[in-house]
């Protein structure tokens, strides 16, 4: 009889972690064991590092590491990390950085870079009241009382940049909110930001209680919720441009620079308008946005919930990229709310964080965070090239050959074979394993 309930799990040693979960949830105990353990790295302090990153590791989940060499950025050439299983994605990068490479490159800017957070507070006194003694009073208090936190972040050129009060009590009764907006310079920031919020709703919390202004039952109805950074940092923003003349967008499908350009424009649009397609859309640009997020140990899951919530920032879900013909220029271009850190979390940590920041050259975060947006630009402008001349299979296709090899355990033999067979034809999955299939049975 199968026990999948279990106490003190956490306390167990991995080997008896492994045995309890492999012989209480799988039915061939002795694979999902050997599996586990095979992915062990053989150096027990790095293996141990990785442990210690989280609770009840067991064991390692690889991804593929890839490089997407030849990036013009502003006049500097990087070779971009990226971190993903998805077959195509750093071959459609690397594309895109080789077809801008002389056409000027990739060009960026910031375009903010302050953070929010909220301490989340219900209210049930007079609305006046509160807002006076916000500004004559506590404001001021909320500065110094985090003095401590914010030291060492202010003599690296950050720290609050504005703290105010937010009357929402049309949305949701008795709600309010005071809402402070951080630069938390190289780092993502927050530990720095909660630590903050925490001491605002202290300082609120024992601050009302003094003060003469409120009666004994508006103090007593003062309830803080909850303080917590706000993930949505729109004001957190890298741009990402390419342009060119369109006589000199040449595609080797042979499809004409100018009809090129014009059906190009229209997927874009496609995006901006219909939420089915912006979906994929901006998919695609998280492909690459991702990649390097991870590969530079960043919180993708911030990055998507952020994205996504600036997508629909107009009220209906749309495209992240825009496209502009003017005067013979074809100009692409992404604007990418991005949270990142290139200081504290796993960068000084995970060896392979330690080495992505420097093949980027040791980036500040404001450098990481345009980086991040040109992998976005270039993976949407790869997908978009595709889609408007050849369709996305060919080349999506051609990468996965591979993977259905492997699927089948090809030999090298049979994998060169097949590479070779597909050079002028579209790969197709029926197509390899009849070929296989006659292969084998020769
Ligand atoms: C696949 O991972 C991403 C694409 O579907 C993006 C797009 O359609 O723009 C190719």
């Amino acid at each position: 009889m199968k026990n999948k309930i279990i106490e003190g799990f956490s306390r167990l040693g991995k080997i008896d972690k492994i045995k309890w979960l492999v012989n209480n949830y799988t039915d061939n105990s002795e694979e999902v064991q050997n599996i586990l353990t095979q992915y062990w790295n053989e150096d027990a302090a790095l293996q141990k590092l990785h442990e210690e990153f989280s609770e009840n590791t067991i064991s390692n989940f690889y991804m593929p590491y890839g490089i997407a060499p030849n990036f013009l950025i502003n006049n500097e050439v990087f070779a971009i990390p990226m971190a993903i299983e998805e077959s195509s994605v750093v071959a459609a990068a690397s594309k895109s950085a080789k077809f801008w490479l002389d056409k000027g490159g990739f060009k960026t800017s910031i375009l903010g870079a302050s953070k929010l957070g909220h301490v989340h507070f219900i209210f049930k006194g007079n609305p006046e009241k509160l807002k006076s003694w916000f500004a004559l009073y506590l404001q001021e208090e909320l500065y110094k009382q985090t003095k401590d936190i914010t030291r060492n972040m202010v003599l690296r050129g950050g720290g609050i940049n504005a703290i105010e009060l937010i009357d929402k009590t049309s949305e949701l009764e008795c709600y309010y909110q005071i809402q402070a907006s951080f630069d938390t310079r190289d780092s993502m920031g927050a530990n720095f930001i909660n630590s903050c919020l925490e001491q605002f709703s202290q300082t609120l919390k024992y601050e009302i209680q003094k003060a003469e202004s409120f009666t004994e039952d508006e103090k007593n109805s003062m309830q803080i919720i909850m303080s917590i950074l706000s993930n949505y940092t729109p004001d957190c923003l890298a741009r990402a441009e390419i342009s060119c003349k369109i006589e000199d967008l040449i595609d080797e499908s042979g499809i004409s620079p100018q009809e090129f350009a014009w059906k190009f424009k229209q997927a874009v649009e496609i995006a901006e308008i219909e939420p089915y397609r912006a979906t994929t859309h901006n998919k695609g640009i998280m492909n690459g946005v991702d990649s390097v997020v991870i590969a530079t140990g960043n919180d993708f899951r911030a990055v998507e919930a952020c994205v996504h919530t600036y997508a629909s920032r107009s009220g209906k879900y749309r495209s992240l990229t825009h496209c502009e013909i003017d005067n013979g220029i074809f100009k692409f271009w992404l604007d990418l709310p991005l949270s990142l850190g290139v200081v504290g979390g796993l960068t000084k940590l995970h060896p392979l964080v330690i080495a992505s920041l420097q093949i980027l050259n040791k980036p500040s975060a404001e450098k990481l965070m345009q980086i991040v947006a040109v992998a976005g630009l270039a993976q949407n402008f790869a997908a978009l090239r595709s889609l408007v001349t050849t369709g996305i299979q060919k080349g999506h296709m051609k990468m996965h050959l591979l993977n259905i090899l492997n699927q089948h355990a090809a030999t090298e033999e049979e994998k060169n074979y097949f590479v070779n067979f597909f050079k002028d034809k579209t790969v197709s999955h029926h197509v390899v394993i009849s070929e296989l299939e006659k292969l084998r049975n020769k």
